[in-house]
Order: structure tokens, then C-alpha cells, then sequence
């Protein structure tokens, strides 16, 4: 699927469900290697980035079953059961899985080499190494030890304090991981909450973790224990159909089981603000998260701001939203969003260039996006640029687009949303 070519669409109709989400699907494999017995994962998210981090656990030792995409068993080997990897431990394209992992080797007592595609080649470390060796861990990299390849020779931490400059739930995670293997207490306080799936597991796995205002705790030397996990339809998924729904007019429908987590709902709350008709049904908890069902009718949107402690709670869908922007009354103005520089791509400068080949009127600012909406889109091809969510955000505006537009590097959203396309179709051939 090198190109994807999306037509203007007839109303979206049915009832579907969305692959399960990216972050519970990476900590379920990490939590349930690093754990004691056996974990067992229900919708677990086929897509590249976790299938990266179930190779990087294997090359660890740990036994790990795929019985179809979806169900795992892992056979968790517990702290000192990880293995020294004979080879490279390769992350492909995903920051989380090196992130979070870094903050695994960094407290084992072996040498491990980590490294992955060009993107993230370019994506900062240091972010995650700099408190990692103010724990005692001995890192090195690339530009001053800044960049991968990282080579990680673990052990002997100690716990921190750390305030993280960042909301970012990556560094939070890398770091309580760390902590876990440290001696003393470690404490991350973060400037706004960031996504808490880490908290969540953990607490699954039988570890005391201290979540206050502000922050979270825990204390060395507690040992994970396996548990089951039931993993929900991922948000961020989600936002494609839903945004897609909301703009091709006579549009109606439903997707079910979607994690609910207050720290991923910020999308829910912009679409709300910006008018549309969103209907939301919690149904129930999985694995310590809460899930539901979210159904959506096309809708007239107003333009809307967005800022502040919002941003890390919709940091993925923000070029999807800048698609509803488009079609919005008025201008729309996303601020404090400079994380997102640093994602698979730059996606502000990545998301004002993709969208503006299709006509869309849309400019980048140093921490934003300023989009003046009711601009008509017209036929185009873009770039997903290796990006999955921004392979997704320009195919949906194809979608709305007059004469459709074509996605070149299409293949980037087998990360995230593997069958991306083929629901997409179905949805409108209902
Ligand atoms: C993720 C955290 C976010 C998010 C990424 C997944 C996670 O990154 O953008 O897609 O699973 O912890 P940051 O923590 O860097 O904001």
C-alpha cells in the first residue's frame, strides 16, 4: 500500500470497532516480560511499532505466543530472568518502545545496543537519558550520547526526583521503570498530567504506585506480577472515523469499546466545544482502564482555541483535528503545542504543508497551528512523510476533499491502525 487514493465520500454509516490501543499494547508486552508469571493480552494492537517491542522482548528471552493479531501470551521472566540480546534491539519507528525500554535496560546489569528507523534517529534521547544517568545509568549515543544508535551498560540506580520540563507520559514511564530497579524512592512531577496508562498497569501488576497532584511515586525493588490484560479500541484511532463522520454530510455512526481514559479524552472535549454531536457511553473498565462507546452524527463545527493542560490530553489527534478545523466557521488556534515537533515528524510544519496541498488555509506558528476554516478542499496528493497519523489525517481530508486526494507513503499507517483503509470503505459503502 504505497498510495492510498480516497474519493469524496458517501455518508458514513455502521457500527465499528478500532484496533486496540498503541500505549496499552506496549506496556502490556514490557509489563508482562518484566513480570513474574504469566500475562495473557485480549486486543492487543497488531501494528508495527508494538510488534517492535514484542522482537525487542524476545531478543531478551522472554517467551512470547502470538495466537492470531490480537492474543498474546507472554511468559514473564521477571526483573532478573531478562537476558543480555545477542542482537541490536531494533524499535523500528516507535518512541515509545525506546523510551520506555530505555528505562528497563537502564537497570539491568548487561549491555544492550538500541536503535531504530531514520525518524527516530532524529527524535531527542536525551529527554529520557539525561535523568536516567542523573539515576546512575551509563548511556552513550550518537552526538554527545544524545542521539541512537544508544548503547546501555545498566545497574546501580539510584532514585530521583526528577521535574520533567515536559508532559510527556514517554519520560514519566521511562523513569518509573528505572525507579522500580533503583534503590529509594523515585518521583516524577510533571508540568500538566500526562496519559497515566503506566500508573494503571502497574498498579495491575500488584506495584504500589503513589499518583498526587502534580505527580506520581514509587518505591525500588517491588517485583511485577503477570495479569491478564483486555486492551480497548485506541482513541487515537478513533479520531479518524469520527472526525470523517462529523465533516461528509448524512454521516451516522457508532464505534465501540474505545478507551475512555480522562488523559486521552481531550479530542471528545474539542469536538464538543466545536459543536458537534458527539454522544459518549462509558460501558465499562478493562484492565484498570474505562471504556465506552462513542457515536457521532455530521455536524455544522465552529472554530475553537486550544492550549494549556488540553494538549497532552489530544497530543496524537491534533493533525486530525486541524482536519475538522478546516471545515469549521472561523479559526481555530492550537497553542503550547511545541511537543509535536519532536513527534514521528515535525507535525505542525508537516501538518500546515500536507494540508495546504489540498488547499486547506492553515499556518504554522512556533508552538501551533492557526487554521481559518470554511475553505473549501480541492483535489491533491500528499506526503504521509513516514507518519502514520498524518497519512490518516490527509486520506480523511480526501475524503471531504472535491475530487478526492491521493496519500503517497501510504504504508506508515500499518503503525498504528493496520485495516485503516478497508474500514474506512466499508463505513461508507454502508
Ligand atoms: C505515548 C506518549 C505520547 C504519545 C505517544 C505515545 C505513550 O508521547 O505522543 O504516541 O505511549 O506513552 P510523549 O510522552 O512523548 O508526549
Amino acid at each position: 500500500m504505497k498510495q492510498l487514493t480516497m474519493k469524496p465520500s458517501n455518508p458514513l454509516r455502521g457500527t465499528i470497532k478500532v484496533p486496540g490501543d498503541k500505549s496499552i499494547s506496549h506496556r502490556s508486552v514490557m509489563f508482562g516480560s518484566i513480570a513474574n508469571g504469566t500475562t495473557r493480552v485480549e486486543g492487543f494492537l497488531p501494528g508495527a511499532d508494538c510488534q517492535a517491542t514484542i522482537a525487542c522482548f524476545k531478543s531478551m528471552g522472554v517467551s512470547i505466543e502470538q495466537h492470531s493479531p490480537t492474543s498474546l501470551t507472554i511468559e514473564g521472566v521477571g526483573w532478573e530472568g531478562l537476558k543480555e540480546p545477542e542482537e541490536l534491539l531494533d524499535v523500528g519507528n516507535s518512541g515509545t518502545t525506546i523510551r520506555l525500554m530505555l528505562g528497563i535496560l537502564a537497570g539491568r546489569p548487561f549491555y544492550s545496543a538500541v536503535a531504530g528507523d531514520e525518524s527516530i534517529a532524529r527524535r531527542p534521547m536525551d529527554r529520557v537519558l539525561d535523568p536516567l544517568r542523573e539515576m546512575g545509568a551509563k548511556v552513550d549515543g550518537r552526538q554527545g550520547g544524545r542521539f541512537t544508535p544508544l548503547g546501555v551498560r545498566g545497574g546501580g540506580l539510584k532514585g530521583i526526583h526528577y521535574q520533567s520540563p515536559v508532559a510527556s507520559a514517554q519520560i514519566k514511564s521511562c523513569i518509573l521503570l528505572a525507579g522500580l530497579q533503583a534503590t529509594g524512592e523515585t518521583i516524577v512531577e510533571e508540568p500538566h498530567l500526562s496519559r497515566d496508562h503506566t500508573e494503571r498497569m502497574l498498579r495491575a501488576f500488584g506495584v504500589e504506585v503513589n499518583s498526587f497532584s502534580g505527580g506520581v511515586s514509587l518505591h525500588g525493588g517491588q517485583q511485577l506480577i503477570g495479569k491478564d490484560v483486555r486492551v480497548p479500541g485506541d482513541i487515537s484511532s478513533a479520531a479518524f472515523p469520527l472526525v470523517a463522520a462529523l465533516l461528509v454530510p448524512g454521516s451516522h455512526i457508532t464505534i465501540q469499546d474505545v478507551g475512555l481514559n480522562p488523559a486521552r479524552t481531550g479530542i471528545l472535549d474539542v469536538l464538543h466545544a466545536m459543536g458537534a454531536m458527539v454522544e459518549v457511553k462509558e460501558t465499562g473498565e478493562w484492565s484498570g482502564e474505562p471504556v465506552g462507546d462513542i457515536t457521532v452524527s455530521a455536524s455544522d463545527l465552529q472554530g475553537t482555541e486550544i492550549s494549556g493542560e488540553l494538549i497532552p490530553r489530544l497530543i496524537d489527534e491534533i493533525p486530525i483535528i486541524a482536519v475538522a478545523a478546516t471545515q469549521a466557521k472561523g479559526k481555530t488556534i492550537i497553542r503550547d503545542a511545541a511537543e509535536l515537533k519532536v513527534k514521528e515528524t515535525n507535525r505542525i510544519a508537516v501538518t500546515a504543508t500536507e494540508l495546504s496541498k489540498l488547499g486547506a488555509n492553515i499556518e504554522e506558528t512556533p508552538d501551533g497551528l492557526i487554521i481559518e476554516g470554511g475553505t473549501p478542499l480541492h483535489s491533491g496528493i500528499c506526503d504521509s512523510r513516514g507518519d502514520h497519523r498524518i497519512g490518516m489525517a490527509t486520506a480523511i481530508a480526501g475524503m471531504v476533499a472535491k475530487g478526492g486526494a491521493t496519500v503517497e507513503n501510504a504504508t506508515a499507517i500499518n503503525v498504528s491502525f493496520p485495516g485503516f483503509a478497508e474500514l474506512m470503505a466499508e463505513l461508507s459503502e454502508k
